[in-house]
């Protein structure tokens, strides 16, 4: 069975394929030749989502699904949230966002936080939907080199390491994407058996 994976992340396509079996083929936006930026104009992470799963399904009629995460930290009142990747302005820097979020927890001792994935998966004219949350904590500097946007400065419940500093396969165990994709296989083998 051929699912697109509406994104262009190369990072969460590496991610999202080792959760992934071999009897499903995972094709990205540049597989299916999909080279527009989808819009993410919705003021929620299940808005964004649905719209990028709806774009790909009006546009090319096949099984897909689009995810899209934000940050949440809860002495910032959830910023920066659905705004996550344009946090620092419109380059989409993970640089510029992670020293932006460390410059406004500077003086905080609440540094809790948790990314939140939605997943919305369309297939068979019907869409559902599935979320993923990982709590943990924002350190004070950036530590390790693997993974990408705000992993550095992100460590998880229950670890002593960012998500940086594990390799994909511990993160998928334990992240918002992960947990989201786990629900999603579930949904996919109850539809197929
Ligand atoms: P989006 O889901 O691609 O719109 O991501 C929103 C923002 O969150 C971007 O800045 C991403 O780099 C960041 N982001 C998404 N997923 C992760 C993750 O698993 N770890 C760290 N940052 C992430």
């Amino acid at each position: 069975m051929k699912l697109v994976f509406a994104t262009n992340n190369l990072n969460k396509l590496k991610e999202v394929q080792l959760l992934v079996p071999e009897h499903i083929t995972l094709l990205s936006l540049k597989d299916i030749g999909c080279t527009e930026d989808i819009p993410e104009t919705a003021n929620t992470l299940e808005g964004n989502a649905q719209l990028k799963a709806n774009y790909i399904t009006k546009k090319y009629n096949l099984p897909c699904f689009a995810d899209d995460t934000g940050l949440l930290v809860n002495v910032l009142n959830g910023e920066p949230g659905v705004y996550s990747a344009r946090y620092a302005g419109e380059q989409k820097s993970s640089e510029d966002n992670m020293n932006l979020l460390l410059e406004k927890l500077k003086n905080k001792t609440d540094r809790s936080a948790h990314f939140k994935t939605v997943i919305a998966l369309n297939i068979n004219n019907t869409q559902t939907l599935f979320q993923g949350i990982a709590k943990g904590e924002i350190t004070k500097t950036k530590e390790g080199l693997e993974g990408f946007g705000y992993d550095p400065i992100f460590k998880p419940e229950g670890y002593n390491k960012t998500f940086a500093e594990l390799s994909i396969k511990t993160k998928n165990l334990i992240s918002h994407r992960g947990k989201a994709m786990i629900q999603l296989m579930e949904h996919l083998n109850i539809l197929f058996h």
